[in-house]
């Protein structure tokens, strides 16, 4: 049997049975990808399920407010996705008839769908003959057949796709699709792979000449930032002022005023600054309490976050409005700051 037969076989006697494996809806079968871009299964699944059975159909979705469904996706991160979802949804039903279109190319010119999405919903949903490339298959592709091109220049993008497209068994494009991501994701892990049980074992180059941990190989590293923002959770007779994103990967979602720095300051020092003094400048406030650090990492930063809780009186801020405390649960906001509405209680 060849590499591509045998993944196939391996495939049948090892998948997990998942919710988004039993269908050949597009529309399911594109929501869970876009939800497992950046998310394992693990977590993914529980959004997966609950956001099928808020948003049924794909028109049911088009018809949602936006923060209906930001905060449905609360907590996954990259929140682009669900408003690009979102965005495409209503594209859809506007200019396809609410079908997804059969067509590779197509698939691919809609919003927030890019080469690897559009061929796991096409050969997915339709068994069209298009090879995936993920962070998985370009694992296996490249320990398998020792390719050691750096896979995020654009000659190793090339070549891995290239070599996944030769693999691809045509006429079972879905399963085998299905089982190279499989493979990846619980035999060929990126540490401590299961080679001792491998099938591919005996022509696996990097197992051969014992290089699996070298395998695959990456030219850049990322630089990550240290940002330290100070969160402002304002009271004012019982209302708190929240306001909306514009901009970055957090728009959309509703935050607290804040004031950030590019170095650790203490809490004397937040107060002595001059961001302090644009907010509070001729009001009458006063601190109830700081937390203590929240550490949050996004793919290129490090957030240093703290949260004052601060009781004030006679504050306007133009930026935000002032909410009902009450509600405070109930508008979509990021991780972090869920994280930090975990902590306290609204007496
Ligand atoms: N990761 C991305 N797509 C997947 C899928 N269809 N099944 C399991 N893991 C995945």
């Amino acid at each position: 049997m060849n590499f591509s037969n045998k993944l196939v076989s391996w495939y049948q006697n090892n998948k997990r049975d998942l919710p988004w494996r039993n269908t050949v809806n597009p529309y399911h079968i594109w929501l869970s990808e876009i939800i497992l871009q950046q998310t394992r299964v693990l977590q993914g699944q529980p959004y997966y399920l609950a956001f099928l059975k808020v948003f049924p159909t794909i028109e049911d979705l088009a018809n949602a407010p936006e923060d209906k469904v930001l905060k449905m996706w609360q907590g996954l991160g990259y929140y682009s996705r669900a408003r690009n979802l979102h965005f495409t949804a209503k594209d859809i039903v506007n200019n396809f008839g609410g079908e997804f279109p059969k067509d590779y190319n197509k698939v691919l010119k809609l919003k927030g769908i890019g080469v690897y999405t559009a061929a796991a919903i096409t050969s997915f949903a339709f068994d069209m003959p298009y090879a995936v490339v993920d962070g998985n298959v370009i694992r296996v592709l490249s320990r398998v057949f020792g390719v050691s091109i750096p896979f995020d220049t654009s000659a190793g993008k090339k070549e891995f796709q290239y070599l996944s497209q030769e693999l691809l068994i045509e006429k079972e494009a879905a399963i085998y699709n299905q089982a190279i991501m499989e493979f990846g994701a619980i035999q060929c892990k990126p540490k401590s792979p299961n080679c001792s049980s491998c099938p591919m074992q005996d022509f696996c180059i990097a197992y051969t000449t014992n290089s699996v941990a070298e395998l695959p190989v990456k030219s850049k590293k990322i630089k990550v930032k240290d940002r330290f923002i100070h969160y402002l959770f304002i009271e004012q007779e019982g209302d708190v002022f929240l306001g909306k994103r514009k901009s970055g990967i957090w728009t959309g979602l509703y935050e607290f005023p804040f004031l950030e720095f590019q170095i650790k300051l203490d809490e004397k020092q937040v107060m002595q600054s001059d961001e302090w003094s644009r907010i509070f400048l001729n009001s009458t406030f006063e601190v109830k309490s700081v937390s203590s650090e929240f550490i949050h990492i996004l793919s290129h930063q490090k957030i240093h976050a703290q949260f004052w809780q601060i009781k004030a009186t006679d504050l306007v801020l133009e930026k935000y409005e002032l909410i009902s405390k009450n509600s405070l649960f109930e508008f979509p906001v990021s991780r972090l700051t869920e994280k930090y509405f975990e902590t306290i209680e609204l007496t």
